[in-house]
């Protein structure tokens, strides 16, 4: 389980999390949803120790991230998967190079390396493209390289950062079937940021909103589909007051 446990964190003057706390029960995918610059990212970088917290903290299976020595977060980051906002794919190596680098950093044997990159892009059904390179492939299937790079370690946590931004409807559907996918057929416990709400029912178990640096409201999609909360209602329903007020800025409609 993946325990956010009152979670601070500052950057300069800008309080950006402020008693950020959520469980993230195995087995399930949790997705959180937030405005844009809420804190989406920092909270995910928090879990594989890419940022410290000004206080509290995450745990994950019961170990305190911020407290593991290099060791212990290079075990930790041996099982948690990590898929980027923007693929983050190396464009001078090929799909293989890409899946196979941190099976590598894990020493695993060359033939069951082979044996993962060939699994893993039969899951995001990208057979065939082990010799392509990044800059050959469409923005979707990079996102797909990207799953299969994260799923080929094994990992029994998956973090997605907005999976689906800056895809089209149809390509975006795609990579929420493999998320579902990853969960149903490899049991990976998911943890999604996204503001894309279509994605956050269609992938989650429960979904939780951040707001202004804490949790608003979690609950199962149902629960949060049907939200009294007003916050929340003006998110899911994309009204245009809402975003104004979570910009900070006036509201001001242009017609
Ligand atoms: N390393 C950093 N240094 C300074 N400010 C940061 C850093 N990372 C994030 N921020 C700020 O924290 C806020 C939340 O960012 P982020 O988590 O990326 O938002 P989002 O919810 O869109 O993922 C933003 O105002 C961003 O500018
Ligand atoms: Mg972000």
């Amino acid at each position: 389980m993946i325990l956010f446990r009152d979670l601070n964190k500052s950057f300069g003057p800008k309080d950006v999390l402020t008693g950020f706390s959520l469980e993230v029960p195995d087995g399930e995918t949790t997705v959180v949803i937030g405005y844009s610059g809420t804190g989406k990212s920092v909270a995910l970088k928090h879990v594989v120790g890419l940022l410290q917290p000004d206080s509290g903290g995450v745990e994950v299976d019961g170990n305190v991230v911020h407290d593991l020595d290099r060791d212990g977060l290079v075990a930790l980051r041996s099982m948690i998967g990590f898929v980027f906002q923007f693929a983050a794919l190396f464009d001078s190596m090929t799909v293989r190079e890409n899946i196979s680098l941190g099976l590598k950093r894990q020493e695993v044997p060359e033939r069951e390396i082979e044996l993962r990159v060939q699994e893993s892009l039969a899951l995001v059904d990208m057979e065939g493209t082990e010799d392509r390179y990044p800059i050959e492939l469409s923005g979707g299937m990079r996102k797909r390289v990207g799953i299969a790079r994260a799923i080929a370690l094994k990992p029994k946590y998956i973090l997605y950062d907005e999976p689906t931004s800056g895809l089209d409807p149809v390509t975006a559907a795609v990579i929420n079937q493999l998320m579902v996918r990853a969960r149903e057929k490899l049991g990976v416990t998911g943890l999604v940021v996204t503001h894309d709400m279509n994605s956050a029912f269609t992938v989650g178990d429960r979904i939780a909103m951040l707001y202004r640096g804490s949790i608003r409201q979690v609950g199962s999609v149902e629960q949060i589909q049907r939200t009294h909360d007003p916050v929340v209602r003006q998110f899911i329903e994309g009204r245009p007051e809402a975003a104004a007020d979570a910009e900070g800025l006036v509201t001001q409609v242009v017609s």
